[in-house]
């Protein structure tokens, strides 16, 4: 074996001694509590129509975007789609990335210079993390959701002080403090950054509009893929933050521009979204009640949440999983989220709801999870 092949080898056995070894699944037949699809989106025969209805429109378009936005791959429709989601959601000016991975990485990369401070709470996406990890900037760390903590952090920030959070924390489902954060902010002169990839369509907007705090923030990022049922993602800021970042975003500049048929059905989910309303309700109705469900018997921890994402804690990594495949055997796609994606101890059920759930399927998975056998996997 080459030393290569036999580091690979080493590795995944590492993985699979502690049990977190990766695989891809194809999942089918299977309740769906697992996808980020919150408002039903990436499911909807409604908005496939209405993008096939609105594509007629454009006989020519292409197949692919054939370079990068700076290159061939720009076009008139981009730029005003840019604007368009800029001004859904109050702010000057939006650029479009591939990917929420790619919008975190080029933003936190290219940002942040050596000397100056970006600061992140705990339990930020990894994308954050690895921006931060590309760029020459200082890093602290706040204990999750703790103004204290992070008021000591800023008190030793130098240069220019970035902090980032997300509105909804993506394992955890509970929310920022977004306005004591603002104000915390202002006091040090730090520029707040909020992720809203887990609170767009969930709650409206997103967490940052409906607290009316967008004059208040320095950016933030927004996902297409998650409630919006799309892909890709833009930033939203100021005019000479989106030129900064065609600028100096490296995940912007050195990739092929995203393909036309994907911004039009980002461009038509923004439309539906503006009348979601029954669903967004729904899922409050469905998130409300599975707390209620999941807590009569008072058998696990469940990490506080109002928004989709209801994690329970089952600590370990082989438990976790056990749990995870009694509740597949019982007809519903529910995932353990292990360490190292998590803290050891912090193992869990990630339960995501939507608005296509229904309140029998709540009362179904609640039971499940409640049945004394499933920690055996055993058939109830
Ligand atoms: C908080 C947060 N930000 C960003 C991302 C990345 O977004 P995308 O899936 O569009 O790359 C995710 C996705 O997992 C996320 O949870």
């Amino acid at each position: 074996m080459s030393q290569a092949e036999d580091f690979i080898q080493k590795k995944l056995t590492e993985r699979l001694q502690l049990d977190n070894f990766r695989v891809l699944k194809t999942v089918s037949g299977l309740v769906d509590f697992c996808s980020n699809d919150y408002l039903g989106f990436a499911r909807s025969e409604k908005l496939k129509a209405l993008v096939e209805a609105e594509i007629q429109q454009y006989p020519n378009y292409p197949n692919g975007s054939g370079g990068s936005r700076l290159l061939t791959g720009n076009t008139a429709f981009t730029e005003a789609l840019e604007q368009q989601i800029a001004d859904f959601h109050q702010a000057e000016a939006g650029l479009i990335f591939n990917s929420g991975y790619d919008a975190n990485l080029g933003l936190f990369a290219s940002l942040p210079q050596r000397g100056d401070t970006i600061i992140t709470d705990e339990l930020i996406h990894a994308c954050i993390i690895d921006g931060v990890r590309l760029s020459y900037a200082n890093r602290f760390i706040f204990k999750h959701n703790d103004l204290n903590d992070l008021e000591k952090k800023l008190q030793n920030a130098k240069g220019i002080i970035y902090v980032a959070v997300e509105s909804v924390y993506s394992m955890d489902g509970d929310e920022a403090p977004l306005a004591d954060l603002v104000t915390l902010a202002q006091k040090y002169n730090a520029n707040l950054i909020v992720d809203e990839a887990h609170a767009t369509g969930v709650f409206g907007s997103g967490l940052v509009q409906k607290l009316k705090l967008e004059n208040e923030v320095f950016a933030r990022t927004v996902t297409f893929g998650k409630a919006l049922g799309s892909h890709g993602a833009i930033v939203l800021g100021s005019e000479n933050l989106r030129n900064y970042l065609i600028n100096f975003a490296r995940s912007f500049i050195y990739t092929t521009a995203p393909a036309f048929h994907q911004l039009l059905t980002t461009k038509i989910a923004y439309q539906l979204l503006k009348s979601s309303q029954k669903e967004q309700k729904k899922l409050n109705k469905l998130i409300a009640m599975f707390k209620k469900e999941v807590q009569k018997k008072h058998q696990y921890q469940l990490i506080e949440s109002n928004s989709a994402i209801q994690s329970i804690l089952i600590p370990g990594n082989a438990e976790a999983k056990q749990k995870a495949a009694f509740l597949q055997k019982n007809g519903f796609d529910v995932r353990a989220i292990l360490s190292s994606t998590v803290a050891a101890g912090m193992e869990r059920l990630r339960i995501c709801l939507h608005s296509y759930n229904t309140e029998a399927e709540i009362i179904r998975l609640s039971s499940a999870i409640n049945n004394p056998l499933s920690a055996n996997n055993h058939e109830p």
